[in-house]
């Protein structure tokens, strides 16, 4: 699946230690509470997701002026179903409220989708809410099963 293309002076690419500068923390407030992170969590994060990059591919899009204004998450997990199969886990995505309706989560998405084929997955999958089915299903998703949990 090909992305459509970028706003003039956007780029998409892989979370940076930069990020935290760059607002990527404002950003995911869009989404949920994020609670106070020292630049120095902030960094050792990033690191462990350097590290580990065949299970984690976060990226971010950002604006002409340099400010990290939509982020999203592949998270792979190894399986032994499946003749050893990968499944992607689409996780985390916030397109700053400003931002929004300018085509920049369905491009998010089709760039983790297609993160997860070049990695070998068979598939992604995702949990969202009601009210984002419809931009999921613009993405090229389908429903296709039913979220539980369990908080602690
Ligand atoms: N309901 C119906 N259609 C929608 C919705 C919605 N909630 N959101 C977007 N769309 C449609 C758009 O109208 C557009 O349709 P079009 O191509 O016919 O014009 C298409 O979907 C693509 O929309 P984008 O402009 O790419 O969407 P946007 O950049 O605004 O990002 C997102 C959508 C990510 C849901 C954004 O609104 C957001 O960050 N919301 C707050 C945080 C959030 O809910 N994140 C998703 C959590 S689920 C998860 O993380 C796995």
């Amino acid at each position: 699946m090909e992305p459509p293309s970028l706003p003039e002076g956007y780029q998409i690419r892989a979370l940076s230690k930069g990020d935290y500068d760059r607002g990527v923390l404002e950003t995911l407030k869009t989404l949920t509470t994020v609670g106070h992170i020292s630049k120095h969590d902030f960094e050792q994060r990033v690191e462990l997701f350097q590290r580990n990059s065949d299970f984690y591919t976060p990226l971010v899009i950002e604006d002409n002026e340099g400010n990290a204004i939509a982020t999203g998450m592949l998270l792979i997990e190894a399986k032994l179903i499946h003749n050893c199969g990968l499944v992607g886990h689409i996780e985390d995505i916030a397109v700053q409220s400003s931002q929004q309706g300018k085509g920049l989560g369905l491009i998010l998405i089709q760039s983790l989708i297609n993160k997860a084929k070049e990695k070998g997955c068979y598939k992604v999958i995702l949990d969202c809410s009601t009210e984002n089915v419809e931009f999921y299903k613009k993405c090229g998703m389908k429903v296709e099963g039913t979220e539980m949990g369990f908080r602690f």
